[in-house]
C-alpha cells in the first residue's frame, strides 16, 4: 500500500474509489481535477498495485492563517481495517506539518464512529458541531488538531 501523490492518470481511479465508496454522494470527477491543479501536494492516494487505488485523501489550504483542511478521505471497503486510512492521514498531517501548518482541521459526520476514531487517535479534538452543515440532517462535527512546534 505505498502511500504517493497522484498522476493526472491516476484521477479516474480516485474517482472510482469515491463512487466506490460514497455512491451517490460524491464530488464530481472534475473535483478531483481541480483538487489536483490547486492542492497537489496535500493529495495522496494508497497505491493497491493492482492498477486500482485502495484509497485517498485530499487536503486544501483554508482562509485561517496555517490552518490547512482535511476535505475528503476515503478507503475501499475490501481494504479497510489494514492501517490505510491512518497511513494516507498520517502522511497528510506530516506533508501539512512540513509546510508549516500549526493546525489541521475536518469536518465528520458524528454517526461515523470508525472515521471519528480514527481522527481521535490521530489527536484531534472536537471544537464544534453544526447541525444543518451539509443541509437539513447532515450534521458535522469539526475537529481539530493542534499542530504544536
Ligand atoms: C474511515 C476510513 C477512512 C478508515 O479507513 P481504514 O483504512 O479502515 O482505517 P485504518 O485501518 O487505518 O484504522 C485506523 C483507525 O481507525 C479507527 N477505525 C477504523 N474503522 C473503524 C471502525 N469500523 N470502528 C471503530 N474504529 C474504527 C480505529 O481507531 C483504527 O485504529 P486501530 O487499527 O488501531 O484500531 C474508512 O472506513 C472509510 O473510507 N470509510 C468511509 C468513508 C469515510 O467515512 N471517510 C472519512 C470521513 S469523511
Amino acid at each position: 500500500m505505498p502511500i504517493r501523490h497522484p498522476l493526472l492518470a491516476d484521477l479516474p481511479a480516485v474517482f472510482a474509489v469515491e463512487q466506490a465508496v460514497f455512491g451517490s454522494h460524491v464530488y464530481p470527477d472534475f473535483f478531483f481535477r481541480q483538487a489536483f491543479d490547486l492542492w497537489r501536494g496535500l493529495f495522496l492516494v494508497a497505491d493497491g498495485g493492482d492498477g486500482e487505488l485502495d484509497g485517498y485523501i485530499v487536503g486544501a489550504t483554508s482562509e485561517e492563517a496555517g490552518v490547512l483542511w482535511i476535505v475528503s478521505l476515503a478507503v475501499r471497503e475490501r481494504c479497510r481495517g489494514q492501517g490505510v486510512g491512518r497511513a494516507l492521514s498520517a502522511a497528510l498531517i506530516a506533508a501539512m506539518r512540513a509546510r508549516g501548518a500549526t493546525a489541521v482541521q475536518l469536518t465528520v459526520d458524528p454517526g461515523n464512529a470508525g472515521a471519528v476514531a480514527l481522527y481521535k487517535t490521530l489527536g484531534f479534538e472536537a471544537v464544534g458541531e453544526e447541525a444543518d452543515y451539509f443541509g437539513e440532517g447532515e450534521p458535522r462535527l469539526v475537529m481539530r488538531l493542534a499542530l504544536g512546534g
